[in-house]
Parts: structure tokens; sequence; C-alpha cells
């Protein structure tokens, strides 16, 4: 029978594709991929560090999944992936025992070998950091397997980061930054573009910083990568995230105006706006640099809506520092945002300081400042209704008769499936807003077919 292993997934979007990735290698290796981990001959947990919450789930997940057995009856091998594995390595196993193998995010591609020594009852441990290119050495996923998983796809074309901001582990859980070559990146988005795919989101935890190699001896910046995947016709959209302020360059910020397939949704992360919160973040730079930039790239792209991450209880953030992000938040007013308590991460320099804020103020910020937020997001999408938009159409609706889709703000947009089919991109007279999605129908004429629904 063939055996079935089931990828369970936490944190962010990167840990989304390289879930993808890793179910590409373990079909390659023969495991048909469920979607539940009852009766799993394998179970993967790819694990997110980033915040004290997300790295607990996977301990009580663990302690779920103790009397785990595959349909066969067999114990099922339990393997730890994504970046508490980076982070803690043999220290899982030894605080859960039933732990089969732990794979570091740079390792993947050695998942077959680390299974087959876990198979042997070796539980092995590989966290390191192999010279040789990770994403050249996993197997491609099939036509259908990238068809599966529907119109939009993920893309990592950067990893790691060397920008150590005192509150962050992804330096240490992914290591330095690493600038995928151009070549490989379009060969894998003319595989996914090929197989239906019309949105890619290029991935990066500082992909803005990308650089990969030409092929012609240089660099690309993104902007140049950008203009590259531009250039596959069947591709409509392309977005990328996530982007620190300072490498925000000239030639990214004219490709929003140029570049018609780049949506016109940046997130850009600010964090604080405070200037001594964000000098002790090392954010290196102030929040005037950012309102400045803002400005510059509204310049450019006069409609393009911004999301953002905002940490509240930095450690010595007082009541006008915070007040200070409040201001910042009002001044540059946001479609989306994401806020989050500081919680100290080991063997990062914030975590050591001894002004840490206390818990109850934590809370009483981040509500203040969570409701800020909602209002903007609320007054964002409201002001969309009666304004005409391009859709890109994902899947059917829950009700009957529906189709859900995109807008290129990232909003999702309800409309009568009466018009274009999934893959298409239909022009939609927004009529109302509830929650975070639109509501709407698709004007008559308008529809934009995919390459694959027209052939
Ligand atoms: N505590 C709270 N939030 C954090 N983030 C990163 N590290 C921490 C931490 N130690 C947030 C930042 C980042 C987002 C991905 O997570 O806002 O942009
Ligand atoms: Fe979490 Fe950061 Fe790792 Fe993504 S890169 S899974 S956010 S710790």
């Amino acid at each position: 029978m063939e055996k079935r292993a089931f990828i369970k997934s936490y944190g962010c979007q990167m840990n989304v594709y390289d879930a993808t990735r890793m179910a590409d290698q373990l079909r390659a290796e023969g495991y048909a991929i469920v979607e539940e981990a009852e009766g799993a001959d394998l179970v993967l947990l790819n694990t997110c560090h980033i915040r004290e919450k997300a790295a607990e789930k996977v301990y009580s997940e663990l302690g779920r999944l103790k009397n785990a057995r595959g349909a066969s009856g067999e114990r099922t091998l339990i393997g730890v992936a994504g970046c508490v594995a980076q982070a803690e390595g043999e220290e899982i196993i030894r605080r859960q025992p039933r732990v089969d193998f732990v794979v570091g995010p740079q390792a993947y591609h050695r998942l077959p070998a680390l299974i087959k020594g876990a198979e042997a009852g070796q539980k092995p441990v590989d966290t390191d950091f192999p010279a040789e290119d990770k994403f050249n050495h996993l197997a491609q996923p099939t036509r259908r397997a990238i068809t599966a998983r529907g119109v939009t796809a993920f893309l990592t074309v950067q990893e790691g980061c060397d920008k150590f901001c005192a509150f962050c582990v992804v330096p240490y859980t992914r290591g330095a930054e690493v600038s995928r070559p151009v070549a490989e990146i379009v060969a894998e988005a003319e595989r996914l573009v090929e197989a239906g795919v019309r949105e890619i989101t290029l991935l990066g935890q500082n992909v803005n910083a990308y650089h990969g190699a030409d092929g012609r001896g240089g660099h690309a910046s993104l902007a140049d990568l950008v203009g590259r995947l531009a250039g596959i016709e069947a591709l409509a959209r392309i977005r990328f995230t996530t982007s620190h302020p300072n490498d925000m360059g000239e030639d990214l910020i004219a490709a929003h105006r140029d570049e018609a397939k780049l949506m016109p949704y940046l997130h850009l992360p600010v964090q604080a706006g405070s200037d001594t919160v964000l000098k002790a973040m090392n954010r290196k730079h102030r929040a005037a640099d950012y309102v400045a930039l803002i400005a510059k790239i509204r310049a450019a792209r006069p409609d393009l809506a911004l999301s953002g991450d905002f940490i509240v209880g930095f450690p010595g953030e007082t009541d006008a520092d915070f007040e200070a992000t409040m201001a910042i938040v009002r001044e540059v007013g946001y479609a989306a945002a994401y806020s989050f308590k500081y919680s100290p991460r080991p063997g990062t320099p914030a975590a050591g300081r001894e002004d840490q804020v206390e818990e109850a103020v934590k809370a009483e910020r981040l509500q203040r400042l969570q409701a800020l937020l909602l209002d903007q997001q609320r007054d964002f999408n409201r002001a969309c209704v009666g304004r005409r938009l391009p859709v890109l159409i994902e899947k059917a609706g829950r009700r009957e008769g529906q189709w859900v889709g995109r807008s290129p703000y990232l909003q999702p947009v309800h409309i009568p499936a009466d018009a274009g089919g999934i893959g298409d991109i239909v022009e939609v007279d927004i009529s109302a807003a509830e929650g975070n999605s639109l509501f709407g129908t698709a004007v008559e004429g308008h529809a934009r077919p995919s390459r694959s629904r027209a052939a």
C-alpha cells in the first residue's frame, strides 16, 4: 500500500512554500500526501519560531500525536521541520522523545535520507546550512500537483536575513541572505504558469534585498526579476513580500509605476513609530524616513495600498513611544496590518534587556493599536464600494453559484458565478464591503480569460 504523509505548516508564507516543496519531494519518494494526521505513516510539523506562542504550538501538537499510527497499524514516523527545528535541534527530541527526526529549513533536500535514518531508529537531526543549493536538489512538482494547488502560487526567491533586528530570530533560523539565480526562478515560474498559475507571489524574508545571479556575471535586483517574470505572457499578476524600507530601491519604486502586472499592494513593515525604539530595534532608519519613502512610492503609484507589521511593548517602550506608533499609523494609513506583542526570543539581543514591558501594558497597547488598524482596514474596504476592480477568480465560493477571487489589494471578492471561470480576471463593480470581504458583480464583456481556458 502507498505510504501516506501529512505535513502541517505554521508561520509565514515561506513555510507554506517549503511545505509544497517537501510534499513534492515526498511524492517523488512514493508517498501520497494526505490532509490529516489520522492514519498517516509520516507526520511532518513545519514549525515557526517567530514568537513564543508559535513555538509552543509544536509541543502541544506533538503531545497529541504521541500515539499516532498509520493505516497499517505501524507507529507513525514523526518529523519536526521549520524554524523551531533549526533553533532547538536535538533539544526537541530531548523534550519530546516521540519525535523521530529533526530537519532545519536549509536541509530539506536531505529529507529522504533522514526518513531512512528515522525508520532505522537513528533519530537523525540535520540543522546544517549546506553549501549546495537545496532548491536544485528538491524534486519538481508534477503538473497535476501545481494545478491542484490553484491559480496563485508562492515562489521563494531569497532566503535569510542580514539585518539583525534586535527582536528577530530569522537571521539565526534562516541564516544569511541568499538569492536564487534568475534563470532558476524564471524556469520555476514558467512551469507554474504552464500548469495554470496566473499570480505569483515572490517570497523572501528580505525580498527587496534580492540580488540573484543574472547569468551574465552580474546581479539582478528585485525590479529586474519582476521585469523578467512580467515577460511570461500568461502570468497576469506579480506580488512580493516581505520588504525592508531600507531596500526599497528606486528601480523597484519605478516598477510599481511602470509594470502593470505588479500589483499595487505593498507589505512594508515599520514595526514602530518612535525613533528611540526604531534605533533600539536596530531598524537603521527613522520614522520620518519611512514616511518620506511612503510618499515617494505613492507618488509613483497613487492607488497603491499598504500593509505593515507592528510590535508593541518592545523593551524600554514608553507611553510616548507607543503614541508615536499610533501617530505613524494615522499618518500612513494601512489597508491591512499585522500587530504583535513583543515576545522575547532566545538568543536575540532584545531578549536579554532588563527593561521588559509588563504584559498588561503590552496587552492594552495592542488592543488600542489593533482597534485603529481595524478601523483603517474597514475604511479602506468601504472606499472600494462603487469602484470597478479587476478580480482574479480563484475558486468556488462557500455559497452555491458564487465565485471567490482577489482584488489587486488582496481583498477576497465574492461574485455571482455567471461570469468567468477559475483563473480568469474579470472586472467587477463593487457593491458592498462586509468584514474583510467585498461583494460585487462582474461587468459583462470584460472577462480576460486565462490562456488555459481560452485554448
Ligand atoms: N516579537 C513579536 N513580534 C515579532 N516579529 C518578529 N519577531 C518578533 C518578536 N520577537 C514580528 C515582526 C515581523 C513579523 C513577521 O513578526 O513584526 O515583521
Ligand atoms: Fe516563522 Fe520566521 Fe520561520 Fe517564517 S521564517 S516560519 S515567520 S520563524
